[in-house]
């Protein structure tokens, strides 16, 4: 049987939290078995701000390094840097014919993000989600592991495709959204009502993976609780519900027993001991990434190797795409 395949894109400025890690990295791993797995690194997408070139570099290196790091194996997966595959390019501007000024202005995230860089709303900005729709389109993605604040630019995707397909024929497989079956839904540390994000303004509310262990005990210390001083889970605490999972997450154990290991505990125990478990839990993975980031060798391998596969395989789509149309290939 054909393997489906599952396409993720990661951008490269971006900075992996606990709550990608145990609501989706730890189950990537296991999902080459059963899909044709590609993590991008999405340089290009990361243009759209203005960026330094060393640190934008050194910085799509780092969610690399993440991705081998976390248990993703270059040998089952394929790991590599957008701009190294120019098909990705190529294939977003054509896509940028088949898509409307009217639905790229309805996208709330250009809008928060114009918004935000009032003096910057270039146009690649603007054609974001036209880039993200050819990365999908381009290997004829059958799934793509999303979050909430990237689902309006999956169904534009769709939408594009469909359009594409209804003019020309069965070109692009039309891709859905992946919704694991396991993973954790981590809030913040700061507003336990909303799904941790590095988007917030506060970076306490997040623990990023490479955060130092100092750091993460301090953003423990500081999350929000409630004035009860009693650790259980309940829909009225959802900052001590919150801590409770992410300590389950990381010890494997069951949320009774951990309610149970905290029975005589207040909350700045509590908290303490929920970050030493985290850093604890984080520590091998932390090994790993450091070591990776010093073998510049090894990660040129892997892209380069990575950049080939991925490319062999848009190529044919590519085609078919171009000979559609009427391009001569
Ligand atoms: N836009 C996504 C984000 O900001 C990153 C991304 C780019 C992506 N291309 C993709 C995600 C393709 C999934 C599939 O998170």
């Amino acid at each position: 049987m054909m393997k489906k395949t599952i396409f993720s894109g990661m951008q490269a400025t971006g900075n992996f939290h606990i709550g990608n890690w145990l609501g989706a990295a730890r189950n990537w791993a296991h999902l080459s078995a059963d899909y044709n797995c590609l993590y991008c690194v999405v340089d290009l997408h990361a243009l759209t701000v203005r960026q330094d070139p060393k640190a934008l570099s050194q910085s799509a290196y780092s969610v690399l390094a993440w991705y081998i790091a976390l248990g993703l194996n270059p040998e089952d997966n394929i790991l590599y840097f957008q701009s190294h595959v120019p098909a990705h390019a190529e294939l977003a501007w054509i896509l940028n014919c088949f898509t409307y000024v009217g639905e790229l202005s309805r996208m709330t995230q250009f809008k928060d993000k114009s918004a935000k860089n009032e003096d910057n709303i270039n146009a690649g900005l603007y054609t974001y989600p036209v880039l993200m729709a050819a990365d999908i389109l381009l290997f004829q993605t059958h799934l793509v592991p999303v979050g909430d604040d990237q689902r309006q630019h999956l169904e534009l995707t769709r939408d594009v495709a469909q359009r594409f397909n209804a003019i020309y024929g069965d070109v692009f497989v039309v891709p859905e959204p992946y919704i694991p079956k396991v993973g954790a839904r981590i809030m913040g540390l700061l507003n336990p009502e909303g799904k941790m994000s590095k988007s917030g303004d506060n970076p306490n509310d997040c623990i990023f993976l490479s955060d130092e262990p100092d750091a993460i005990l301090k953003k423990f210390k500081r999350a929000v609780t409630d004035s009860d001083n009693a650790v259980f889970a309940s829909p009225e605490k959802p900052g001590i519900t919150n801590l409770l999972s992410i300590y389950s997450c990381v010890t494997g154990k069951t949320l009774d027993e951990s309610v149970a290991a905290f029975a005589a505990s207040g909350y700045g125990d509590f908290k303490t001991r929920v970050g030493e478990a985290v850093v604890e839990a984080l520590a091998p993975y932390r090994a790993e990434y450091d070591r990776l980031m010093a073998d510049r060798a090894y990660l040129d391998s892997v892209l380069q190797s990575g950049a080939a596969k991925a490319q062999a395989l848009a190529a044919p789509t590519l085609v078919r795409v171009k000979e559609a149309i009427g391009l001569p290939v």
